[in-house]
């Protein structure tokens, strides 16, 4: 570690570990070798107990560039939080952050740094989905349905924030610090990133990247980042799925309503029991239309559309919801309530999702999203 007066840099490269000893060396070694001939520096944040600070301590002392630590003896907020706390301390205002396995590969960070120097973006996420990139560093099919999975819930939850970023779960991106306010993050878990763009109106170009194989050590992901990751999500975001939900809560009473009237009246039961459905998926139409993807609309397709795709979307989801329910009761021998909430939790997020994404899709993406380009930084609030 150097001490003393410290030259100003151009970037830092901000690097979050935990207990990754084995990687420390070759990040640094492949890092300055891409950012050589520009003043920069690279800045773990070490919440380790392996060694991994000691390590680090090694390779900066002969490091071509230099190489900075804080190590975090309590550390809080996990990798978001050691994230936060590297904007805090970096030399300079251009952070690139990335993780410190060698997923991310070091040599993608000049590209990143020239895309932000060109001074009409905020923020450049690397992206594993954009034309170009890849994810094939993701350990098993489980993590990729997992990610893919994820990052479509989060689209829904997020369409106009995010509408130019194909991979929000992305650690590797650079940014400009001064354009986000760190006070209002809070960093918890993972996705820190997804932080940063939901709470901030930055304006986003994203560059592909290959998302390679750990160099050494294991993974830190686990099913508890998993739990932070949706604490995350509904801490964000109860904005648009919450109305949603409220809407068909209130649509699950009235159907009951319904069927009770009509049953009164002695309507036959069934009969009762289909046009509570119907009467019920087309005022939650019209309900949501007007409290919930009210700002969507304009640049969706048709009212009549619109209409059409949601109400086939609802009937073909209550008539597939029943099935599986038997399913899940008659061959995993669920209880009924159990099987009852799980498959309208699961349907609850699969018709979120498609509504968000496809009822309220924009019309016409690439003259959109062009015409918007042209246009100063702006709060696109959802
Ligand atoms: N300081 C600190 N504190 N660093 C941490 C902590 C922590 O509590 N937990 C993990 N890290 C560091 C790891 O040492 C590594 O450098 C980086 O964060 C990513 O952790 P991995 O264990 O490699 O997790 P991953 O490969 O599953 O996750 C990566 O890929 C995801 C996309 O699939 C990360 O980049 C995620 O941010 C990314 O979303
Ligand atoms: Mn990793």
């Amino acid at each position: 570690m150097r001490s003393g007066e410290q030259p100003a840099v151009d970037v830092t490269v901000v690097v979050p570990t935990f207990n990754e000893r084995g990687n420390v060396a070759e990040l640094v070694r492949r890092a300055a070798a891409a950012l050589a001939g520009r003043r920069a520096e690279i800045l773990f944040v070490d919440d380790s107990n392996d060694g991994t600070d000691d390590e680090i301590a090694r390779v900066a002392s002969d490091a071509p560039i230099p190489v900075r630590m804080i190590h975090r003896d309590r550390p809080t907020a996990g990798l978001g939080g050691a994230v936060v706390e590297g904007f805090r301390a970096a030399r300079s205002d251009v952070c690139v952050v990335m993780d410190g396995d060698l997923q991310h590969p070091p040599e993608k960070i000049p590209e990143i740094v020239d895309r932000l120097a060109e001074g009409d973006v905020d923020i450049v996420p690397g992206s594993r989905y954009v034309g170009g990139g890849s994810a094939t560093g993701l350990a098993d099919a489980s993590r990729h349905l997992v990610s893919r999975a994820s990052t479509l819930v989060t689209h829904a939850m997020f369409p106009v924030r995010l509408r130019q970023v194909t991979d929000p779960m992305t650690g590797f991106f650079g940014v400009d610090r001064t354009r986000i306010d760190l006070a209002t993050l809070k960093p918890r878990g993972f996705k820190i990133l997804l932080e940063i763009l939901v709470r901030s109106p930055l304006r986003v170009a994203e560059v592909p990247f290959e998302f390679a194989d750990r160099f050494a050590g294991a993974s830190k992901a686990s099913f508890r980042q998993g739990l932070h990751f949706i604490q995350q999500l509904a801490l964000l975001r109860f904005g648009k799925m919450s109305g949603f939900a409220l809407i068909g809560a209130l649509g699950a009473v009235a159907n009951v309503a319904i069927v009770w009237l009509l049953t009164e009246a002695h309507v036959e039961y069934i009969v009762a029991a289909v046009i509570a459905a119907e009467v019920t998926i087309v005022a939650n139409f019209l309900a949501a239309e007007h409290w919930v993807f009210r700002d969507m609309r304009e640049n969706a397709r048709g009212f009549w559309r619109r209409f059409v795709s949601s109400f086939v979307f609802n009937n073909v989801e209550s008539a597939i919801r029943i099935p599986i329910m038997v399913l899940l009761v008659e061959r995993l021998g669920m209880s009924s309530a159990v099987a009852t909430a799980i498959t309208l939790a699961v349907a609850f997020l699969v018709r979120f999702t498609f509504h968000s994404l496809v009822v309220y899709a924009p019309r016409k993406e690439r003259a959109r999203s062009a015409a918007e380009q042209d246009q100063p930084a702006r709060d696109r609030a959802v």
